[in-house]
């Protein structure tokens, strides 16, 4: 039995069947890519979803984590943590936010910021029944019960209820229908600037300017879910930055470890001062190795201009898409920003993204019918040529019916 096959029928027969798995089991990554345990190499398009952004095995990273490793590891939030409070400082310093709360991922990104705002709604306005927070259709927030719970898609939540009081749901890019739904209850409307697993929809420039100035309105607080379109992947550090807007709350993860997982709440110092000690907390939040590694991400991102990358790269990348629509007529439409593209298709995606991987490209298929594009920041022109030079002979056999 292949070493690939044996690593694949352990996890079959010991891993609990939470994820779809496709058939294959990465054991290394350098750069742009990654080796399955045969030793197959495959440029990988798809980054951990939009967490490698450095590429596999930065030399910065995987040396800051050595280090760190043989240092201190892990200490209680009891105590103060050096990389932590450095980490702190450095995301604070490049945003519009002045507190950062750190936790491991995602979910917990946005679950931290879920009871921010209930907390500032209770704590500053003085108001036991404003709780209700307004996210969008086709949102992605995480998988815990409040994180579902805010997710605009009913397939997550199916089979889980009841869910968590509190949560309405509007059509994205849509002012009107998200002022029709504020009220006496609101408290906060929480959006992806660009929505990820909802099939790489950006938000309008007039929509996010029109819903700072209603949350502004109204009282609101505004939480911008960059987890996985922020830390330079739409060409920018934070995605707001293209809105000429500020958010109240950021929530981030996925990028900021480069592979070691860590997540991390941002807010503006007036909406932090709701929370007390106690009100909040992890174990592993923001432990020395998960800081060490983000500090090393985060420096390694400014300081080779990974955002600019991500412009450059990411302009060139989606022209060469939207060259391809024409010539396919089952290829709809080329959406994104950066280094986050999406390509929506008339046909399902699952045998195209199959026949990509078979050749060596690795791409997902979010929504049945979006191929969607998160490669490392560090890609080049000649490895997006390289890219689309196999999925162009991957969409020619779908249109030759092959
Ligand atoms: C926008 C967004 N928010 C939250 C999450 C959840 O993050 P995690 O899987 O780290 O909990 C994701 C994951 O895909 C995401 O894309």
């Amino acid at each position: 039995m292949s070493y690939q096959k044996e690593i694949m029928e352990l996890s079959e027969r010991y891993v609990m069947r939470t994820y779809g798995r496709l058939p294959l089991a990465l054991v290394r990554g350098e750069g742009t890519y990654v080796w399955d345990a045969d030793g197959n190499k495959y440029l990988d398009f798809v980054a951990g979803i939009a967490v490698n952004s450095l590429g596999h095995c930065h030399p910065k990273v995987v040396a800051a984590v050595q280090k760190q490793a043989g240092i201190l590891m892990h200490c209680s939030n009891l105590y103060y943590i050096e990389p932590q409070a450095r980490l702190a400082r450095l995301l604070v310093e490049n945003s519009a936010c002045d507190r950062v709360f750190f936790c491991n991922s995602g979910a917990e990104a946005n679950e931290a910021a879920i009871k921010l705002a209930r907390k500032y709604a209770k704590a500053q306005l003085g108001d036991d029944c404003k709780y209700e927070i307004i996210t969008a259709l086709n949102s992605f927030h995480g998988r815990t019960l409040a994180a579902i719970t805010a997710t605009g898609q009913p397939k997550y939540q199916k089979g889980f209820e009841p869910l968590l009081a509190g949560f309405k749901y509007v059509p994205f890019n849509d002012l009107k229908a998200l002022e029709e739904a504020v009220d006496d209850r609101t408290c906060a409307v929480m959006l992806e600037p660009l929505q990820g697993e909802g099939g790489v929809n950006v938000a309008s420039e007039a929509y996010l300017q029109g819903v700072r100035a209603l949350c502004d309105r109204h009282n609101l607080l505004l939480i911008l879910d960059e987890v996985q379109c922020g830390l330079g992947r739409t060409g920018k550090l934070f995605a707001y930055e293209h809105y000429g807007i500020e958010p109240d709350i950021i929530t981030l993860a996925k990028a900021l470890g480069g592979g070691f997982p860590i997540g991390a709440m941002l807010a503006k110092e007036r909406v932090a001062a709701a929370f007390s000690p106690g009100d909040h907390a992890t174990t592993f939040g923001g432990n020395p190795l998960a800081c060490a590694a983000g500090l090393a991400v985060v420096e390694t991102l400014l300081q080779d201009g990974l955002p600019d990358n991500a412009v450059r790269v990411g302009r060139y990348f989606k022209e060469r898409l939207e060259a391809l629509l024409p010539r396919y007529e089952f290829a709809q439409e080329v959406r994104g920003k950066g280094l986050m593209l999406g390509m929506q298709l008339r046909i399902p995606g699952a045998s195209i993204e199959r026949r990509c991987r078979e050749r060596g490209l690795l791409i997902n298929c979010v929504g049945g019918n979006v191929l969607r594009f998160v490669p490392p920041l560090v890609i080049t022109e000649a490895e997006v040529d390289r890219a689309l030079e196999i999925l162009e002979a991957v969409l020619s056999e779908e249109s030759e019916g092959k």
